[in-house]
């Protein structure tokens, strides 16, 4: 491997993170490419669990280089925060964060309009993380965005606010009211004094690490089913976390890629709102909610559960092109009966079997099952494929079979040895 893309297939939260981490033991560098804070990503290693939203996973290894790449969008005071819990941790930083000078900055003020425009949402909120990146991502398309270069100088940063409050003071008006531009001014001057050590011009790094034979793995956040262009619109983040993402969100042209692994969960979770065709609003949802610890590692919200949607898997495969599937959470199953897939839909009275892209078919969207036998051993110590129980292993392949894609990699567990690689 010299170049491996590895990203979430459905709506986020697949266990990319714990994933990453386990596949950054053959790492050399490891890029952020798109989102921001709205990302949670969870890892636990020998018990000790660390959540990150903006530093790429490959911090936790200490010979790892992380990069967080253009297409991403960085609040710089969660960030600091961030950064300040694993120096705690005794993880160091300097020498190995490297953050693209083309990244765009969140402000308070993107999170208040963030809050504002779920507000005046109502009922078709989006249900949003809240963390300013819907925003951030408009400024950033309508040249109003600032970048974390312009964090080198003061005089320029400075500039970019006046326009941004100019072009925003009447909408505005009511975070004016309760809050002082010089202050935030003087705390996001504050930040850069910390930060800039870190900025780089990361479309050279990073091809300059591929040309030195360094290993580098893009690591993805959210999933490809809330893509702003696949997902569906508009209960979606603004970014692109499909293969795509990886490419404009660091500078890497696409001959370069070798690998692209897609990160899939044993069922399906959504948090926020939107379509959602196989969610089980019973107390077999309760139930999978309960065993897989379904709340948001980002806002604790509890996550929405339904069955594995072999349709939407498809359609992730056919957009991304993976090469191979890491699928997670399957000792979530254990103990519990019957397990059921989605293997196409019915619509009014027709079979449907691709994704629908038009929202309104969602609603009269009847998704037809195939039931497969449980198993009810507790599988979370098993580290070969071989010894997983004969219906765990049946329940593998039947999903390798039907979305025709090979599964590399199945994860028993939240460790980072609670692992099976399959050769
Ligand atoms: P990410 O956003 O895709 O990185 O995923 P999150 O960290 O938001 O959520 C995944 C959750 O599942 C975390 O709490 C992980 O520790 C946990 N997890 C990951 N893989 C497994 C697994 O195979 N089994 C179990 N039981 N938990 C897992
Ligand atoms: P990770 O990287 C799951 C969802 C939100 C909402 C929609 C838009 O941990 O998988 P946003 O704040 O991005 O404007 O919210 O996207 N969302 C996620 N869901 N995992 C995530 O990240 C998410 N990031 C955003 O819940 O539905
Ligand atoms: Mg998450």
């Amino acid at each position: 491997m010299s170049l491996k893309v590895v990203l979430g297939a459905l709506w986020g939260d697949e266990g990319k993170a714990k994933i990453i981490d386990y596949l950054a033991e053959d790492a050399d560098v490891i890029v952020r490419f798109q989102g921001g804070c709205n990302a949670g990503h969870t890892v636990i290693n020998q018990g000790r669990k660390t959540v990150l939203h903006i530093i790429p996973v490959g911090i936790l290894h200490k010979d790892v280089q992380c990069i967080i790449g253009n297409g991403v969008v960085i609040d710089p005071l969660q960030m600091l925060e961030e950064i300040s819990d694993l120096e705690e941790q005794g993880i160091s930083l300097a020498g190995r964060l490297f953050i693209s000078s083309q990244a765009h900055i969140t402000l308070p003020i993107h999170i208040f309009l963030d809050e504002w425009n779920e507000e005046k949402s109502g009922k078709k909120s989006i249900g949003t993380t809240k963390r300013g990146i819907g925003p951030t991502y408009s400024d950033k398309y309508s040249r109003l965005g600032i970048r974390f270069g312009d964090l080198q100088y003061p005089k320029l940063l400075s500039d970019r606010i006046d326009n941004l409050i100019h072009h925003k003071k009447e909408l505005l008006h009511k975070w004016l009211s309760q809050n002082d531009i010089e202050e935030m001014r003087q705390r996001l001057l504050a930040a850069a004094d910390k930060l800039k050590q870190y900025i780089s011009d990361t479309p050279f790094l990073i091809n300059e690490l591929l040309d030195e034979g360094k290993k580098v793995m893009l690591e993805g956040a959210q999933g490809t089913l809330l893509d702003i262009d696949f997902g569906s619109y508009p209960y979606v983040t603004s970014s692109n976390p499909s293969v795509g993402g990886a490419i404009v969100g660091t500078g890497i042209n696409p001959h370069r890629v070798d690998t692209i692994v897609g990160i899939m969960k044993a069922y399906f979770t959504r948090v926020g709102k939107g379509p959602f065709p196989t969610e089980l609003k019973d107390e077999t949802g309760e139930l999978i909610r309960k065993q897989g610890a379904e709340f948001g590692a980002t806002t604790g919200r509890p996550r929405r559960c339904g069955w594995f949607d072999v349709p939407a898997a498809k359609f992730s495969v056919l957009i991304n092109g993976f090469d191979e599937i890491a699928l997670t959470k399957t000792d979530v199953f254990s103990g519990m009966g019957k397990i059921k897939i989605c293997t196409h839909y019915e619509y009014l009275g027709k079979k449907i079997a691709k994704f629908p892209l038009d929202q309104f078919v969602f609603e009269k969207l009847v998704p037809q099952y195939i039931s497969l036998p449980g198993w009810e051993q507790d599988i979370s110590d098993i580290t070969d494929f071989d010894r997983l129980p004969e219906n765990t292993r049946l329940f593998i392949l039947k999903l390798e079979e039907l979305i025709s894609t090979k599964i590399s990699i199945v994860s028993v567990g939240p460790d980072r040895k609670q692992t099976i690689f399959r050769n």
